[in-house]
């Protein structure tokens, strides 16, 4: 594999390279790694590499005409090359990604500086936009370094051991399990027996045990992408049970009050699947009480019969799971008892967020919630539904928070109840896999 790396900066490899296996890897020849300064390929006689941004604005950009030079010098147009621009606003660099880049031959990747680079480079020379974070750095060196020693850990034979990358964490979408080494017990801590037992079977079960739980508790985000036998997803059925984080939700749905099409206050009727539903997902997702907030006695004693059916009558029996979830379901007159309950029950009041199928300012977004609710895990949180056309305004502007409304790519998003309560709880609770 050859790296060239276009920068105003070449000293900066200088050590980064020089030790351990990628010096061995050059002096074997498995990798060849060349630095270019772009201000070499400037045409004029100070060597300018940038200049100020056309539309005004502060600082520079860095110019095409230099870049572009370098790029047509080093690129190899004979083998399988590929230029790569360093920028935050890449795709994120990844294991996969540095497989991938790993099957070229040649790697051109560019180091932006100042306010980055002129528009045109990307379009007229870039392959790939490669992001190491979601964060700015000065200058694309500290992640043009982050990609070649990624990249070069798959070239065969850069690590020694061709097995050792497949150990690694990432891949088949895990973390890696808990490694030990000498000495076997420090200061009482000991290495698991099953370390020390010889029995490479039961240690290659520990492992994956051990790297499924890990990446559960760390990343479940990536159990998505894992290919898991049914004995793994049994595994994580047991973690669910216990190392799942703890977090206190509840949720309402208010049928009073609430608005109707022409935007008058009204109570709506209690609806049989909205409450067999959204039960059903609070269960799913783990929802500590889901409250159906109806105020007018006839409509209660409709809820109340259907809830006594599931819950003590005949479909108890008939249908335990339906029976789980409808015993999830509490009655109240209004919106104050149940807050008045879960201070009680939690020792303080719960911080209350609306959702709404119409934009207001300065709403809360669900990946910002869902951390808010999982690092203050304590506090108890009230997600409220609204029937009808929504939720009353007194309501609305009394809330903590108001939630992002539910969109795909389109920009329809008159949802039932039902599937707003499913997608919201899954976009907050969902375990990822
Ligand atoms: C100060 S940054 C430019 C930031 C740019 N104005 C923006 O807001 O997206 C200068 C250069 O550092 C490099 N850089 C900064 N952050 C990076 C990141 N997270 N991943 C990859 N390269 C990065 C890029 O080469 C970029 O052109």
């Amino acid at each position: 594999m050859r790296y060239d790396i276009l920068t105003i900066f070449p000293e900066f490899f200088e050590s980064p390279f020089s030790f351990g296996i990628f010096k061995k890897a050059q002096d074997n020849g498995l990798i060849d790694i060349k630095t270019h300064d772009i201000r070499e390929y400037s045409s004029d006689k100070h060597k300018t590499v940038d200049d100020t941004p056309y539309g005004g604005g502060g600082g520079m950009l860095m110019k095409i005409d230099p870049i572009g030079s370098a790029v047509e010098d080093v690129k190899d147009e004979s083998g399988k090359s590929i230029v790569v621009l360093t920028t935050p606003d890449g795709e994120k660099f990844s294991d996969k990604t540095a497989r991938e880049l790993a099957g070229f031959d040649q790697i051109v990747i560019i180091c932006g500086r100042y306010e980055g680079v002129d528009e045109r480079i990307r379009e007229m020379y870039v392959d790939r936009e490669i992001s190491i974070g979601d964060y700015v750095l000065s200058g694309g060196e500290n992640a043009a370094s982050v990609i070649v020693e990624s990249v070069s850990r798959f070239i065969p034979g850069v690590l020694g051991n061709d097995l050792s990358p497949e150990n690694d964490s990432f891949n088949q979408s895990l973390l890696e399990y808990p490694q030990y080494t000498r000495p076997e017990e420090f200061k009482g801590e000991k290495v698991p027996q099953v370390l020390l037992s010889g029995n490479h079977k039961e240690i290659d079960e520990w492992r994956k045990k051990e790297s499924i739980k890990r990446t559960f508790t760390k990343r479940p985000d990536l159990l998505d992408k894992a290919i898991l036998s049914t004995d793994e997803i049994e595994l994580i059925k047991e973690l669910k049970e216990t190392s799942s984080p703890s977090f206190k939700a509840y949720i309402a749905l208010i049928h009073y009050p609430v608005y109707n099409n022409r935007f008058k206050i009204i109570n709506t009727a209690f609806t049989n699947l909205d409450v067999h539903d959204i039960a059903r997902s609070a269960v799913t997702y783990g929802v500590k009480t889901f409250y159906l907030v109806q105020p007018n006695l006839e409509q209660q004693k409709l809820v109340n019969r259907v809830l006594t059916h599931w819950t003590q009558g005949e479909g108890a029996s008939f249908n335990k799971s339906r029976s789980e979830a409808l015993n999830l379901v509490e009655l109240r007159n209004t919106l104050e008892d149940v807050v008045e309950e879960i201070e009680e029950v939690e020792g303080e009041k719960p911080v209350t967020i609306v959702t709404d199928a119409r934009s207001v300012d300065n709403m809360i977004g669900f990946s910002e919630l869902r951390e808010l609710i999982f690092s203050e895990a304590k506090k108890p949180y009230l997600i409220l539904l609204g029937t009808g056309w929504g939720l009353a305004r007194e309501i609305m502007e009394s809330a903590d928070y108001t939630l992002k409304p539910v969109s795909g790519y389109t920009n329809y998003n008159h949802l039932s109840v039902r599937s707003a309560a499913a997608v919201i709880l899954d976009r907050l609770f969902s375990c990822k896999i």
